[in-house]
């Protein structure tokens, strides 16, 4: 396990919507670069951007045309280089986005693997062998070869997936996962992997992590044996780099060999009843959607009853949320790390809902639970999800990667190029917030996770690996009160102040949000309070 994970708190860039910084109305690797400093001052540790490498970014860089070349939209490799030394002078780790399920139908590998003639890419992706013959369980595309088959795609037409066997093939077509070719992907990410940590990178956020073997890998052993062969290699040559899975089901994927996993706001899951817990809806297309965001539902707000837990009066429960969680916290116990997210580049921002004070709550509790939190860019100034027309394959989610708001004036600080130019428009309400305006706020959201994160790098027990033990929590009561380590922490999102029996001696407040107290035997919380004793 990388001894940095223990105190890491991550900050997500989506590097097109950061900072630009020559003024081509895209931000770019200097832009990082020179915000290192405000990234620092935050209290995060660690950042994870996004797919930055050579794409025709028909989904926004999760299409890959070349794994060991950057976008040039963003800089050179050597400006990525450097990116890794800046932050690593300040302290900083850099986590980029490996996507291992699919490339690009550009990539270079699956050009030769359209051939007729048989080659060495014949078999890096999923054929069937005939061009009239699809698969029962798997989008495919026909027609759009010179060798006779249909190839299975990952997600959208644009990424053929690559072939890492199947758990028992079936068909003529499937190979096995320990078969040379499946083998051969397998090698060839991890000749991609090693080429960005021998440049410093200090590891990846993977995309898709549990869906590399195909369908009938219900148990996941086959994409298992694949990750626990990948880490295996990490701790032999890389072993303070960190693997991080785009997975949420942490029981599964740290036994699988991953450092951390995050946990999504996926519809129905326990996370979503935290800040997406809809319902009564009369609009089918949210309730379908399963990150539960679809834009569908941003002009029906009036249209379903907001029950998630930090809501201020929501009547959520906390219940739902921790009898996912604590399964899935005592299964992957000393194997690996949870990760809460503020929201990520595929959801909508938890501010769509939340006001101000409600994601005071919300991030008090996120950045106080045990695990390694991810802090979504703008997310710490209560950035806006705004009703975008999709970009890059983005869709709903277009609205929530929308450029950082550094200060007043001209595109908000993100760019110098003219309004028109940029990748996204900049949030044109009034009262945008900004961090520049915020940091001078002591009340401001963003001075709140500032000062938590600076308590938290001081005090281990609020860290990845103190003990979590649940004090209170009851279906339709509040406050909900945990234990981390010697701290008592509390968690109020009602409107009326709250208080429970604990058999807890006197303590002292050392942080909050709002008001509360610890005497004799009695936990008072106030009015939308978050509370460490
Ligand atoms: C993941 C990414 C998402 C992308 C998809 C396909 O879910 O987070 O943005 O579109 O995978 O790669």
């Amino acid at each position: 396990m990388p001894s940095w994970l223990k105190d890491a708190v991550f900050y997500e860039i989506y590097p097109q919507s950061f900072r630009d910084t020559n003024a081509d109305g895209i931000g770019d690797f200097n832009g990082i670069i020179e915000k290192l400093d405000y990234i620092a001052d935050l209290g995060c540790n660690a950042l994870w951007i996004n797919p930055c490498f050579d794409s025709p970014f028909k989904d926004a860089g999760y299409d890959v045309r070349d794994y060991k070349k950057t976008a040039e939209r963003y800089g050179s490799n050597e400006d990525l280089y450097r990116l890794f030394d800046e932050a690593h002078k300040k302290g900083i780790k850099v986590l980029l986005d490996l996507v291992p399920g699919h490339t690009s139908e550009e990539h270079e590998w699956f050009l030769k693997s359209k051939k007729n003639e048989k080659n060495e890419y014949s078999d890096r992706f999923i054929w069937t062998d005939f061009c009239f013959s699809g698969s029962r369980d798997y989008p495919y595309i026909g027609g759009e070869s010179e060798r006779s088959g249909t190839y299975l795609l990952s997600f959208f037409k644009c990424q053929p997936a690559l072939n890492y066997g199947w758990l028992n093939p079936d068909e003529s077509w499937k190979c096995a996962i320990d078969s040379e070719a499946a083998v051969a992907t397998r090698e060839a990410m991890k000749d991609v992997m090693r080429f960005w940590m021998d440049r410093g990178c200090d590891g990846f956020r993977v995309d898709m992590a549990g869906s590399l073997v195909k369908c009938d890998d219900v148990k996941k052993t086959g994409t298992s044996l694949f990750w626990q062969d990948i880490r295996a290699m990490m701790d032999r040559e890389y072993p303070e780099c960190a693997l991080v899975s785009e997975w949420s089901q942490p029981d599964i994927a740290l036994k699988a060999g991953f450092h951390m996993d995050f946990l999504l706001n996926v519809h129905g899951g326990g996370y979503s009843r935290l800040i997406r817990d809809y319902q009564n809806n009369t609009d089918h297309n949210i309730l379908s959607d399963p990150f539960f965001t679809g834009a569908a539902g941003i002009d029906e707000k009036g249209q379903y009853e907001d029950h998630s837990f930090f809501k201020k009066d929501g009547g959520g429960d906390i219940c739902l949320f921790l009898e996912e969680y604590l399964n899935f916290y005592n299964a992957s116990k000393g194997k690996g790390y949870i990760s809460m997210l503020t929201c990520n580049h595929d959801t909508v921002r938890p501010s769509y809902n939340l006001t101000d004070r409600e994601l005071k709550v919300f991030y008090g509790m996120i950045f106080t639970f045990p695990g390694v939190p991810f802090l979504y860019y703008g997310d710490e100034i209560g950035m806006r999800y705004l009703n975008l027309p999709t970009k890059e394959g983005g869709y709903f989610r277009t609205g929530s990667r929308s450029p950082m708001q550094w200060k007043r004036g001209k595109n908000l600080g993100f760019s110098d190029a003219e309004a028109e130019a940029l990748y996204l428009p900049v949030d044109p309400a009034g009262d945008a917030p900004n961090a520049e305006d915020s940091l001078k706020d002591p009340d401001s959201l963003l001075n709140m996770v500032k000062a938590l994160l600076k308590l938290r790098h001081s005090d281990p027990d609020l860290q990845a690996d103190a003990e979590l033990e649940v004090l209170y929590a009851e279906a339709g009561r509040l406050p909900f009160v945990y234990r981390r380590g010697a701290r008592i922490l509390a968690v109020n999102p009602g409107s009326a102040e709250v208080s429970v029996r604990l058999d807890a001696e006197d303590r002292d407040l050392i942080f909050s949000v709002g008001e509360g107290c610890l005497k004799d035997g009695i936990l008072k919380a106030g009015p939308q309070s978050f509370l460490v004793f």
